[in-house]
């Protein structure tokens, strides 16, 4: 198998372009599905304090035996536990359940605009970056006002702004006020959890270069210049969404993967109005 891409930070540092996602996944099936992401070749493992499943993400990490600077970790701030002094716990918190002395990537979870703390969240996260806890800071959810408030306040821009993102949502305003502040852009919900699976312009492309429709996704996000995080609980399709090194798209399926955008694309919440 050819090997993995990475793309790298405005702070210098890279990303494995291709990490596993386990929202969903319940802590003691994570340290399974962890294991077998990493015996398949990921180095990348996307978790959240509210996802519940830190430990068995920790647990399965350290089952693998990989040495911890092979592992790229990124967890997220929970929306109750936003503010300045409250992130700097959070923070210990959730090093504690995945057993780290460091995380790779911390986010934002979410700007939750109505609670107004995220810009002093972000201050503890930049505080994080200089003691050393958190490799990268970033965020999750943010439209293009939020991310300038934050950059307004501290002069930080974060390295990554982690977005719903799919075939049917591609979110290109986004993803170009990322670009132009020097943000990396990551898809969540990547395969429209699992409802892009069975769309008759993805399933042509996969039988035309021998792929599965996730396959034709996923390559879809690492052509796209995205970092990607598909879920899977089953062993076998977390080895099969790894195995998108291997071809290309051509111009031909990318404008027919174009055309499936629809503003009425979104599965999750909004951000500008989510009330958790
Ligand atoms: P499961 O976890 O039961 O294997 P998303 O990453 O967009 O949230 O999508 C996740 C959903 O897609 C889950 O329901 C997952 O099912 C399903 N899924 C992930 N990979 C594949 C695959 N290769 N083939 C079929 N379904 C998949």
């Amino acid at each position: 198998m050819t090997e993995q891409t990475h793309l790298t930070f405005n702070d210098g540092r890279t990303i494995p372009q291709v990490g596993l996602g386990v929202w969903q996944t319940p802590n003691d099936t994570a340290v399974q599905v962890v294991t077998t992401a990493l015996d398949a070749g990921y180095r990348h493992i996307d978790t959240a304090a509210a996802y519940r499943n830190e430990k068995g993400v920790g647990e399965g990490i350290k089952a693998s035996g990989l040495s911890r600077e092979d592992v790229f970790v990124t967890t997220k701030l929970w929306n109750d536990n936003q503010g300045h002094d409250e992130t700097l716990v959070a923070a210990e918190k959730s090093l504690g359940r995945l057993g780290l002395e460091y995380l790779d990537l911390y986010l934002i979870h979410w700007p939750a605009p109505a609670k107004g703390l995220y810009v002093e969240s972000w201050k503890a996260l930049v505080r994080l970056q200089q003691e050393g806890r958190v490799k990268s800071i970033g965020v999750s959810n943010f439209a293009a006002e939020h991310l300038d408030r934050i950059i307004g306040e501290t002069g930080v821009a974060p390295a990554i702004n982690q977005i719903e993102l799919h075939p049917r949502f591609q979110q290109r305003a986004l993803r170009e006020a990322n670009t132009a502040r020097g943000v990396l852009t990551e898809s969540w919900s990547p395969l429209g959890q699992g409802q892009l699976l069975s769309d008759p312009v993805i399933a042509g492309i996969a039988a035309r270069h021998g792929k599965t429709p996730a396959q034709v996704i996923i390559r879809w996000h690492v052509d796209s210049g995205l970092v990607v995080i598909p879920k899977s609980v089953t062993p076998e399709r977390i080895v099969q969404n790894f195995g998108v090194f291997d071809f290309q798209l051509d111009e031909a399926d990318k404008a027919a993967i174009a055309g499936l955008d629809s503003e009425a694309g979104r599965i999750g919440p909004d951000p500008l109005t989510a009330t958790f």
